[in-house]
C-alpha cells in the first residue's frame, strides 16, 4: 500500500518534470511572441510616457523619432512640434539652429540655392531667402555690445548710445568699450609699423540719412545699397563701428595694414565686417576699412570660424 502510494507520487512528479522540460524545449515562436507581446503591451509603458511624448506619438512620431526629438531639438522646437502636423525631421536633428516655423522656407530655399542644408537653415533664419530690406525687424536691445545690425534688423530711429571721445582723436566718439579697445589696436598696429587713423565712428540716424540721400543723387538705389546702409541699418549708429585708414590713404588701408588687421584685430575685440567673400550675406561690397567691436571672446570665435557676423549671430547668439 505504502509502495503504491510512493509510486503514484513519483509518477506525478515525473509527469510534471516532463511537462516543464517539454514546455521549455518546445516553446514555439507563437508562445515566445505571446510572452513578448504581454511585455510590450503592458499599459505601464504608456503611463511611463510624459503627456508630451504621448502627444508626439499621436501626431505620428515613432519611438526613435521621439528619442531624437528629445536628444537634439531645442525646448522651443519641442513645444512647437506639439501643435504642428507631422514633419519628417530626419535631416534636421543635428542642425543646431533649426527652427520648426521655417521648415517650409528651408526646403524651398534649398531647391533654388543648392546650398548645404546647414547653410540653407542659417541663411533662411537670417531672412536671406527674401530680398534685402523686405522684412525689417526693429532691434529690441540696441545697446547690446553684440547687437546685429543689417538690412533686416533696424535700430530705432531714436536710439543714441552713450559715447565718449577717443582720447587720441577727440573729435570722434564711440562707446566706452570700443574706445579703449581701439586705442589698444592702434597702439599695437604702430608697434608693427602701421599708422592707423580712425575717420568715421558714431553716426546718428539723421546723419546716416543725410549721407544715404546724398549718395542717391549720384547713384541708383541698387548701387547705393551696396556701399551705404540706409538710416537705422548702419552699425555706425551703435557707436561700435569704426572706419579706419592707413596714413598713406584718405579712406582705405594699405595691403600690409589690411593683412595685419585681418590677423590681429580680433585680439582687441574687432572684426572686419564686410569682406569680399561675404557680400552675398551682408549685401555690401568689400569694405576693408570698416571694423566692428563685438568683444574679444566673440571676435576670436568669428575669426576662427571665418564666417560673417550675421551667420555667427544666428548660430551662436540666438535662442532657437
Ligand atoms: N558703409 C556701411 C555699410 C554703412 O553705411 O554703415
Ligand atoms: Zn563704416
Amino acid at each position: 500500500m505504502k509502495k503504491k502510494y510512493l509510486l503514484t507520487i513519483l509518477a506525478i512528479l515525473f509527469i510534471i518534470l516532463v511537462g516543464i522540460i517539454s514546455l521549455l524545449y518546445f516553446k514555439t515562436d507563437v508562445l515566445k511572441h505571446f510572452f513578448e507581446k504581454q511585455e510590450t503591451d503592458l499599459p505601464v509603458n504608456q503611463t511611463q510616457m510624459t503627456e508630451e511624448e504621448i502627444k508626439l506619438q499621436e501626431i505620428g512620431y515613432n519611438e526613435l523619432e521621439r528619442e531624437k526629438i528629445y536628444e537634439y531639438m531645442s525646448e522651443k522646437n519641442q513645444k512647437e512640434l506639439l501643435n504642428h502636423p507631422y514633419v519628417d525631421l530626419t535631416d534636421f536633428y543635428e542642425i543646431p539652429n533649426f527652427e520648426l516655423k521655417n521648415i517650409d522656407r528651408y526646403l524651398a530655399y534649398q531647391t533654388i540655392s543648392h546650398l548645404e542644408l546647414q547653410d540653407c537653415v542659417t541663411q533662411v533664419n537670417l531672412n536671406l531667402d527674401k530680398p534685402f530690406y523686405e522684412e525689417i525687424e526693429e532691434i529690441e536691445d540696441p545697446s547690446s555690445i553684440t547687437v546685429l545690425v543689417n538690412k533686416y534688423h533696424a535700430l530705432p530711429a531714436t536710439y543714441e548710445p552713450d559715447l565718449i571721445p577717443i582720447p587720441s582723436f577727440p573729435n570722434l566718439k564711440l562707446r566706452e568699450e570700443a574706445t579703449y579697445a581701439l586705442e589698444k589696436l592702434i597702439a599695437a598696429a604702430k608697434e608693427n609699423g602701421s599708422i592707423l587713423i580712425p575717420y568715421s565712428t558714431y553716426r546718428s540716424y539723421e546723419y546716416q540719412d543725410g549721407l544715404y540721400q546724398k549718395y542717391l543723387q549720384n547713384d541708383p538705389v541698387d548701387v547705393v545699397d551696396t556701399y551705404s546702409a540706409r538710416p537705422g541699418h548702419s552699425e555706425h549708429q551703435t557707436g561700435l563701428a569704426v572706419d579706419i585708414r592707413s596714413e598713406e590713404h584718405w579712406s582705405n588701408l594699405t595691403e600690409k595694414d589690411y593683412a595685419w588687421m585681418k590677423e590681429n584685430s580680433y585680439q582687441y575685440g574687432f572684426i572686419i565686417r564686410y569682406t569680399k567673400d561675404n557680400n552675398k550675406i551682408t549685401g555690401y561690397k568689400e569694405e576693408p576699412w570698416h571694423i566692428r567691436y563685438i568683444g574679444i571672446e566673440h571676435a576670436t570665435k568669428v575669426h576662427e570660424l571665418n564666417i560673417t557676423y550675421d551667420e555667427y549671430y544666428d548660430l551662436y547668439l540666438t535662442n532657437h
